[in-house]
């Protein structure tokens, strides 16, 4: 199939790119490489020995995407493309709204107008907000606590109208909880510019010596040491839940919702502990206060993709540290 990939140059977007390649798809990519380099899609095509069409493009740009649906017959879209930091989403929310929201619009315009919708999205696990109803299944209650994950909620929603109005549409929205580590070539991985807001990234660069320590953010939550559970993913596993949602598109289901994530929770000092004991690595660090937004908990029940997907993840916490650790010491500054 030929397969067209918005913010396909990113962390996530351009693991699915090999996995899409590497499955005998045909892949084009728009990314406005905002939050990206065009570098990671070299990278692809080394890893895979596949060729990609690249074009620079803003899904705010309606005239040179409306170009890009004339210029090429697509059957499926997959819909990285988004900005998602949570803490800059607070202090600037109309970026997001905009960049999120505005744009997934105008991607839904163009594809109702060239009569495609076969389509997977990109949805965050954010959008159970502060919940304890563990494990999280896609049917319990969305509640978003800052402007990130409402736009993930909205978009989820303008899906649904969107179905609603027309049946012919095949959408299936991927809840992903925490994406980690990188690929095992060590050729693509996590490139966050400046100083990362997410827990392994942050880990790798105090091991690399680019960080002085971790702060861990509060050890007096309910939790069995008192750090916070996430279910962290292998970013590789992600990528193939996309190939298994593409395949389920065939299927005609409508609209569906999956969580992706292992079903397994781990602590900040699991996590600690777990890269240490991987790479044979120290790494400083120290107890810092709660930060505002964390909940104690999160990971989900698998069930659902497992059952309907026919997806599994397959790698666990020692591969999370050992791909994380593998591209940072290859790539000590990433892309550049
Ligand atoms: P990323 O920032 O690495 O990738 C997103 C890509 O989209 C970037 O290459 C960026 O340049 C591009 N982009 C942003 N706005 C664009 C626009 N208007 N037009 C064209 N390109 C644009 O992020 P990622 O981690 O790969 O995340 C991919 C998707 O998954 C996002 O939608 C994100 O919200 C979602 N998600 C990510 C996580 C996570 O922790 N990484 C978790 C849940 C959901
Ligand atoms: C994990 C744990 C921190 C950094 C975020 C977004 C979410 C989704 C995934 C997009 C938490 C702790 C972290 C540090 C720490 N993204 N931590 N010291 O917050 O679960 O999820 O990314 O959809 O929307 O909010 O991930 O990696 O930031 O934090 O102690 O320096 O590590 O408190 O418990 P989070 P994270």
């Amino acid at each position: 199939m030929r397969i067209l990939v918005t913010g396909g140059a990113g962390y996530i977007g351009s693991h699915a790119c090999v996995e899409l390649l590497e499955s005998g798809h045909e892949v084009i990519v728009i990314d406005n490489l905002s939050n990206s380099k065009e570098m990671s899609l070299s990278r692809v095509k080394e890893i895979t020995g596949h060729d990609i069409k690249f074009y620079t493009l803003d899904l705010l740009d309606k005239v040179k995407l409306n170009q890009l649906f004339s210029d090429h017959s697509i059957d499926s879209v997959i819909h990285f493309a988004g900005l998602k930091s949570v803490a800059e989403s607070i202090v600037n929310p109309l970026a997001y709204y905009r960049n999120n929201v505005s744009g997934s619009v105008n991607l839904f315009d163009v594809m109702t107008k060239h009569n495609v919708k076969n389509l997977v999205f990109s949805s965050s696990a954010t959008v159970y907000g502060l919940t304890d109803s563990l494990p999280l299944k896609e049917n319990c209650p969305l509640s978003a606590e800052n402007p990130y994950g409402r736009t993930k909620i909205m978009i989820e929603e303008i899906l649904r109208d969107l179905h609603d109005s027309d049946n012919a549409w095949n959408i299936i929205s991927l809840r992903y909880f925490n994406p980690v580590g990188a690929h095992a070539s060590g050729r693509i991985g996590e490139d966050p510019s400046g100083i990362p807001n997410n827990l392994l990234p942050y880990i790798s660069q105090v091991a690399i010596g680019k960080l002085k320590q971790l702060t861990v953010y509060g050890n007096d939550y309910a939790t069995h040491d008192g750090t916070c559970i996430r279910d962290y993913v292998h970013v590789v596993d992600l990528a193939k839940g996309h190939i298994s949602a593409i395949e389920k598109l065939d299927s005609h289901p409508g609209l569906v919702i999956y969580n992706l994530g292992t079903g397994n929770g781990y602590s900040v000092m699991d996590m600690l502990g777990s890269f240490e004991r991987a790479n044979n690595i120290a790494i400083p660090y120290t107890i810092g206060p709660r930060r505002p937004g964390d909940i104690d908990a999160s990971y989900t029940d698998p069930g659902l993709a497992m059952s309907e997907l026919g997806w599994q993840a397959n790698l666990g916490i020692e591969d999370f540290c050992r791909d994380a650790w593998r591209w940072q010491q290859d790539n000590p500054n990433g892309y550049e």
